[in-house]
């Protein structure tokens, strides 16, 4: 296992830091939206139209039950949801140590006004929805975390940095 697992909402910044970190650290780099992507050979968008979230809840879990038995010494970065189930938050420890990316709901809602592609996202009022979400899952988010790292006003080299400090080593 040992993994880096990296979890947190809709645009805090866990693609791009993980892409970041898998250089510095030459590890290669898994995102499970995308995993269920090529599994279904759909996008996320055209999974929720027409399977409805449950289906790709589960999608999320059978995709981690995968990893188990594939990835080592991998960064692995996991939707915005994914932590929200107790089985998941399970699974995730047992892949390796988690961080949580923290942002508020202005930083998230900056990143991700003009994005389409996030189904949850579009709604008339999407930072309230943001805010909303974001105090529904935090404390999801926190139990499933070994390490919490605020990203608010920081640059992908301080979080990097952090990330470093305190990942356990290989
Ligand atoms: C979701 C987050 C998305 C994606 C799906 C649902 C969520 O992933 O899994 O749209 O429930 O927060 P990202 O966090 O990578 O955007």
């Amino acid at each position: 296992m040992g993994n880096v697992i990296l979890i947190g909402f809709m645009g805090c910044g866990k693609s791009t830091v993980g892409l970041r970190l898998s250089y510095r650290l030459r590890r290669t780099i898994i995102d499970t939206d995308r995993e269920i992507e090529k599994e279904e050979s759909r996008t996320i968008t055209d999974i929720f139209a027409t399977d409805g979230e449950a289906y790709f809840r589960d999608r999320e879990t059978d995709c981690l039950k995968r990893l188990k038995s594939s990835a080592n010494n991998q960064i692995i970065s996991v939707g915005g949801g994914l932590p929200m189930r107790e089985e998941n938050r399970a699974l995730l420890h047992e892949l390796g140590q988690v961080f949580y990316l923290r942002a508020e709901g202005e930083t998230i809602y900056e990143r991700v006004k003009d994005d389409t592609k996030r189904p949850l996202l579009q709604v008339e009022d999407p930072l309230a929805r943001i805010k909303t979400l974001i105090t529904e899952r935090d404390p999801y988010y926190r139990a499933a975390a070994d390490v919490v790292i605020t990203v608010d006003g920081k640059s992908f080299s301080q979080i990097l940095d952090e990330i470093e400090e305190n990942a356990e080593p290989m």
